[in-house]
């Protein structure tokens, strides 16, 4: 994991400081909850763009074993919580929820169970942000290969990289919608802004 966290992109996708006014409008409610966020290396990387979280919380979930392994050193001015994210989400109407590298561990009626539990949690203006790699709809020759390989990998996790269609759909069972896609400047990496449904149009 920590040789892949090297080549993976964090930021330069979602644009985590575009939310400062409406969080700082309200610290009561959580600015981000990172939801199987390991030793918080998102969370540390946001914390560049969003310093000291805009005032409001920002919430580490993740198994008791790893988070037992982090002191508060380790992750400055972030909160660690337990939780299984195959349970509802505990923390109502954050700003933020996160999810880096989780949903292309499992197959998609496992998700549906997954972002049901954190859709369950969302208020209106709630955003869910899936860091993900999207699975092109075609294979072009001479284009970038990691995420083919990568989906052979996590096929022995019974995981795999997911295509926008799929995610729509995962979502869909959900109640959520896709706001924006913010794509990584090359290759298959993005982040997919998510809020519930409207029933109106995407922004
Ligand atoms: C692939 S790592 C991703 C870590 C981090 N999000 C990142 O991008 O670096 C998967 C993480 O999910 C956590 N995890 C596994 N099962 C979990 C569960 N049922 N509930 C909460 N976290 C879990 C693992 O402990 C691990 O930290």
């Amino acid at each position: 994991m920590a040789t892949s966290e090297h080549v993976t992109p964090v930021l330069g996708m979602f644009p985590w400081a575009s939310i400062k006014e409406q969080v700082e409008a309200d610290t009561s409610r959580a600015f981000v909850v990172d939801i199987g966020g390991g030793r918080g290396q998102f969370l540390k990387a946001i914390q560049k763009e969003a310093p000291n979280g805009f005032g409001a919380k920002m919430i580490l979930q993740d198994r008791p074993d790893v988070l037992a392994s982090l002191t508060a050193e380790d992750i400055p001015g972030i909160e660690k919580m337990s939780y299984d994210f195959f349970t509802p989400q505990p923390v109502k109407n954050a700003h933020l929820y996160v999810m880096r590298r989780i949903l292309h561990d499992f197959y998609i009626p496992v998700c549906k169970e997954m972002v049901k539990n954190i859709a369950s949690a969302m208020g209106p203006t709630s955003r869910f942000i899936i860091a993900d790699m999207i699975m092109p709809d075609k294979v072009e020759i001479g284009t970038e290969v990691t995420p083919y390989w990568m989906d052979f990998n996590l096929m022995m996790l019974n995981g795999t990289e997911k295509s926008k269609k799929q995610f729509e759909e995962i979502l869909d069972a959900a109640g959520l919608e896709i706001v924006k896609i913010y794509p990584f400047a090359f290759g298959c990496h993005a982040n997919i802004e998510c809020r519930l449904k409207t029933g109106g149009a995407s922004s």
